[in-house]
């Protein structure tokens, strides 16, 4: 039995019993940063849905920390999750709640600290993601950057050792999405951390990631490292790895360049 933060094997999954992930096999190290990619349908947030205990897979299994998180029993599978953190968009903010009473919400709910030790800690998570002194804030009042990065501290909350985060930089300008980088790597290299990231930023990527996985068609066609997928001569990943930079955000610099020829 394997005792890495994750190991997926053989796994098939989807909606209505048509499946969209097809014999996936996955494992993520301790320490490590997985990016997952591959172009818009191919299957990225289903996969990680089925990874964190949302969706029972059709086939195959998802194993925690060498323990199969469908096939446990209700209480072992809820002790289980609370080993990861998720960063999702769907994962959103309470907007009634103030920042350090969102990064709280887990702490409440799954462990028994008195308030002011939860009030520490919750302290101590937005500092770790660069926002203390905003406790007292409600989300309606962050920039795009800030409210990831409590959604951060909110997946730290309960220490987990492997965190999951669903295009963590969607829609963020190019300097806030590069400090966003910097706190995945910080938690990687601060706290051990595994982190499993998906994102169709190339540029991103390419930064963060020890290891990039490929979905296409719900098919995992690479798993390597970066060196290894700038030197794959697999047609498919190529295009796809072009096509995702295509997809990237319109920036008029470049484009200007573009047109008067120096670029
Ligand atoms: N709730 C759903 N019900 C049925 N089909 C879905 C649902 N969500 C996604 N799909 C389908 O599953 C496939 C993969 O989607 P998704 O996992 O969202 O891809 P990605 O995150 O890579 O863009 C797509 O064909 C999509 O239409
Ligand atoms: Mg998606």
């Amino acid at each position: 039995m394997s005792r890495a933060p994750i190991t997926v094997t053989n796994l098939t999954g989807g909606y209505n019993g048509t499946a969209v992930i097809h014999n996936c096999n996955m494992q993520i190290a301790a320490g490590e940063i997985v990016v997952i990619m591959g172009g818009s349908g191919s299957g990225k947030s289903t996969f990680l849905r089925h990874l964190i205990g949302l969706k029972p897979p059709m086939e195959g299994d998802v194993q925690l920390f060498g323990e199969s998180l469908y096939s446990v029993d209700e209480i072992a599978r809820l002790r289980l999750l609370k080993g990861i953190g998720v960063a999702f968009q769907s994962g959103a903010l309470l907007s009634s709640l103030t920042v350090a009473e969102n990064v709280a919400l887990p702490l409440i709910e799954h462990s028994e600290l008195d308030r002011e030790t939860i009030g520490v800690i919750v302290r101590m998570k937005l500092d770790f993601v660069g926002l203390l002194g905003k406790e007292d804030l409600l989300p309606s009042e962050l920039s795009g950057g800030m409210l990831k990065r409590v959604a951060v501290a909110r997946a730290i909350a309960l220490d987990p050792r492997l965190t999951f985060m669903d295009e963590p930089s969607a829609g963020l300008d190019p300097v806030v999405a590069a400090a966003l980088d910097e706190l995945i790597i910080k938690l990687r290299d601060t706290l051990g951390m595994s982190v499993a990231v998906v994102t169709h930023e190339l540029e991103s990527a390419f930064k963060i990631a020890d290891r990039i996985v490929v979905l296409d068609r719900g098919h995992i066609i690479f798993s390597g490292s970066v060196a290894e997928i700038k030197a794959s001569s697999n047609q498919r990943i190529q295009n796809l790895i072009n096509r995702i930079a295509e997809d990237e955000e319109f920036d008029p610099e470049t484009h200007l360049r573009r047109l008067v020829g120096e670029a």
